[in-house]
């Protein structure tokens, strides 16, 4: 019997192990990453990762997206693999009540492009270490992180994306970050910063979306809207600054979202948006704005907020 029965079962494992070896995204994580990743889960707080099997083979404790029962959650890990050598890319650990602090051995992931860490209770500040990150996409937002923005983020020049929304971040917006030319979205609303904006921020060309609401900066509002040609959504609620809009601001015809509230200070005529033709969300509250609203405001046929 066992010796008519162990080839077939021979050939279902060797089939199963076919199975594995071809499916989408499997290999075996470099050694030293997995080490990495466990120093990771011990400074953040994460208790699940399931450190018995390999992270790039798509276990469900290192890749669950989507969990009908907590909408914000999402807990993926996702892996480059190359020659069966498997490298972690992106890391999403949303919405999970982790409790620790930013990683330290974060550093340790040489090929990790993109790391969301939304909604949590991660407190201190950004590690130094990170520094030496080819960070591209880091959200860092709602959590629980203070001090001021260090310096050295202005060294992770490959950023394209970097939100640090929802924090208790203070101090002033260091100069240093002028130099992350190729970010497309800076977000940093909601914090306790102060001061003005620094002008190097003006070499921030390829900017497309800004928000600084909810802050306690001062001073009259930036007038870097020349720089920033490309913006698409600009939001400064409730920032501290002080009026009026410069009318640079006329310059912007690619903005879709406009929101300004809560100037105080000096007020104005109504702003100069006649070339803002594809704007769908337009917001310009407590701003002390008199006199007209002009007609060309009809002709923004995509609003949906006015
Ligand atoms: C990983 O598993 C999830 C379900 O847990 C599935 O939705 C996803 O498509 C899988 N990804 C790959 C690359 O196999
Ligand atoms: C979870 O994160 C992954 C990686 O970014 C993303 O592809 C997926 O759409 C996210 N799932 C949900 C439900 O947002
Ligand atoms: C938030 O961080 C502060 C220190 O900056 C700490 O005292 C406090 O306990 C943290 N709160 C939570 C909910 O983690
Ligand atoms: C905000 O920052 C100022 C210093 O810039 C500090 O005095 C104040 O305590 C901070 N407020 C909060 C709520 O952290
Ligand atoms: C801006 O984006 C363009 C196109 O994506 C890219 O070629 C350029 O290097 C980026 N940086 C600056 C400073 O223009
Ligand atoms: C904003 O800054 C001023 C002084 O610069 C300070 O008096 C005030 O408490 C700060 N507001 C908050 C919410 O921290
Ligand atoms: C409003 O701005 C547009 C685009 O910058 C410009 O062409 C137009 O002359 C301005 N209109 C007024 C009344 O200043
Ligand atoms: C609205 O657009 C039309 C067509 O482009 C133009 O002729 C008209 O002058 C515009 N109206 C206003 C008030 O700008």
């Amino acid at each position: 019997m066992a010796r008519l029965v162990l080839p077939y079962i021979s050939f279902i494992v060797f089939l199963l192990l076919m199975c594995m070896a071809t499916q989408p995204g499997t290999g075996t994580t470099h050694s030293d990453e997995v080490k990495a990743l466990g120093e990771i889960a011990e400074q953040l707080g994460k208790k699940d990762w399931n450190m018995n099997v390999d992270p790039c083979i798509n276990d469900s404790s290192w890749s669950t997206p989507k969990l009908d029962s907590r909408p914000l959650y999402n807990n993926s890990l996702i892996c480059n693999c190359l020659d069966s050598v498997c490298h972690v890319v992106a890391l999403f650990l949303t919405g999970q009540d982790l409790a620790g602090v930013l990683p330290r051995s974060l550093v340790k992931l040489p090929y990790l492009k993109s790391l969301d860490l939304t909604r949590n209770f991660l407190s201190g500040n950004i590690p130094h270490e990170w520094v030496s990150t080819k960070l591209e996409f880091l959200s860092l937002s709602v959590n629980n992180l203070s001090g001021p923005i260090p310096n050295f983020l202005g060294s992770i020049t490959t950023l394209r994306y970097m939100s640090i929304e929802n924090n208790l971040f203070s101090g002033l917006v260091p100069i240093e970050l002028g130099k992350l030319v190729n970010l497309e979205n800076l977000i940093l609303s909601t914090n306790n910063l102060s001061g003005e904006l620094p002008v190097a921020l003006t070499s921030l060309n390829n900017l497309t979306e800004l928000r600084i609401s909810s802050n306690n900066f001062t001073g009259r509002m930036l007038d870097f809207f020349q720089s920033w040609k490309k913006l698409e959504k600009l939001e400064i609620q409730a920032s501290g600054f002080e009026g009026p809009i410069p009318s640079s601001i006329s310059i912007l015809s690619n903005l879709i979202e406009l929101r300004i509230s809560d100037l105080v200070g000096e007020g104005s005529n109504f702003p100069n948006l006649s070339s803002m033709t594809g704007m769908t969300k337009l917001m310009l509250r407590s701003c002390n704005i008199y006199g007209q609203i002009p007609t060309y405001i009809s002709n923004m046929t995509q609003l949906r907020i006015l």
